[in-house]
């Protein structure tokens, strides 16, 4: 079957990616200390250039020290940062045409920084860190907004074709989408139009200092999988209510850390060991795309099959394919599939990767590894 659709370019706003395929968002332990990008960070994602990939979404990048997951984590929280994203992306640019966006985001409830106290709407104990994080003001709450932006227009003067908020798995912005995790009153707290706010704000804070042209996308929670927490109708409402109001692409995920201590084989990463395993958010991405008009869909998740990418992009269920975990493996994968060999990504979703990255040391695949050594 040829992959007409899959190789076929798309815009994002005005911004073509040549090619269906997106890195998701995915972290490596690869920045120098104090979130600097240096060598091997540019070397990585040079790989990936030239393995294929239309559009590449850098890893969560932190937008504030008290927000960061670990000492070799990337940041863009100050302009002493700039010159190696700028690197960065002009060694991108250098591969035919490949786009390349940077992911944004806070920890939250889930950081545990040794200098910052862990900060979030609400109070409620976290049993996955043990920390009950503080209750941040509304004050608090705006001053983020504009670190937010301040990060996001950072990215767009160091020529990144677009931005990610990383509003999802826990995080900070996800925070504030989960009833679970947002108890508040105020403005940012309890209907769904307060607990979105926060993305809104963030949003119209970034377009009004970039203009129309720079694509903002967002990975959003639908569906937080653990008890009281976010449901998936609410998620297809979230949705649709931030394409409404002007995000130009949706990569819909949820789960979590917190989510891992209810069920171990759960969302973002869940192993797919069959094929009915595979594209396991279609069927919420299905529900979500009617209500999308001109704001893209990215698909994540357990995607693994070209021949079935293909026919998902060729129905119009989604715009684009995000794949994670198979690039860690074969960043080489797209050019694989274009050249002609259609079998599946070799990944095996032993998750060998995520335990890697729990270690603080940089990503790999350990699966490839030992087979390599054979
Ligand atoms: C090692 C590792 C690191 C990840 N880091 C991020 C990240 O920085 N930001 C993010 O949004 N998702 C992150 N994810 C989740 C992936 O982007 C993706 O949503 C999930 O793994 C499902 O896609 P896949 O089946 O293609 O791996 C990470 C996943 C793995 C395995």
């Amino acid at each position: 079957m040829a992959l007409e659709t899959l190789f076929s370019p798309k815009n994002i706003r005005n911004v073509q990616i040549k090619n269906r395929i997106v890195r998701s968002a995915t972290f490596t332990n690869t920045a120098e200390k104090y979130g600097y990008i240096g060598d091997r960070f540019i070397e990585l994602y040079e790989t990936l250039a030239e393995g294929g990939t239309g559009l590449i979404i850098t890893e969560a990048t932190a937008v504030d020290p008290s927000g960061t997951g670990g000492p070799y984590q990337a940041c863009l929280y100050d302009n002493s940062h700039n010159p190696g994203h700028k690197k960065l992306v002009n060694k991108v640019h250098e591969y035919s045409d490949t786009k390349i966006a940077i992911q944004l985001v806070h920890t939250g409830r889930l950081g545990y920084h040794p200098k910052y106290p862990t900060v979030a709407p609400s109070p409620i104990h976290s049993e996955s860190t043990g920390i009950t994080p503080r209750e941040l003001s509304t004050e608090e709450i705006y001053e983020f907004i504009q670190i937010f932006v301040a990060s996001g227009i950072r990215a767009y003067e160091c020529g990144y074709d677009m931005v990610q908020l990383h509003a999802a798995h826990g995080y900070f912005l996800c925070n504030f989408i989960s009833p679970f995790t947002n108890k508040r009153n105020d403005e940012f707290g309890g209907s769904i139009k307060n607990r979105t706010k926060i993305l809104i704000d963030i949003y119209n804070g970034l377009r009004d200092e970039i203009g129309k042209n720079f694509p903002i996308l967002i990975k959003l929670q639908v569906v937080d999988a653990i008890p009281n927490g976010l449901i998936e109708e609410e998620g297809i409402k979230l949705a649709k209510n931030l394409a409404e109001m002007g995000f130009d692409a949706i990569e819909p995920s949820g789960g979590g850390r917190e989510s891992q201590m209810f069920e171990k084989n759960t969302f973002p990463s869940k192993v797919v060991k069959k094929p009915k395993d595979e594209n396991y958010f279609l069927p919420i991405a299905k529900k979500i795309k009617h209500n999308l008009k001109n704001c893209a869909l990215i698909l994540v998740g357990g995607i693994r099959n070209p021949i079935s990418a293909e026919k998902i992009l060729q129905d119009n269920e989604v715009d684009f394919i995000s794949l994670s975990r198979p690039l860690i493996y074969e960043p080489e994968l797209p050019n694989r599939w274009q050249m002609g060999d259609n079998s599946p990504a070799k990944c095996i979703s032993c998750n060998s990767c995520y335990t890697i990255m729990e270690k603080g040391v940089p990503v790999y695949c350990v699966t490839k590894k030992n087979l390599e050594k054979k």
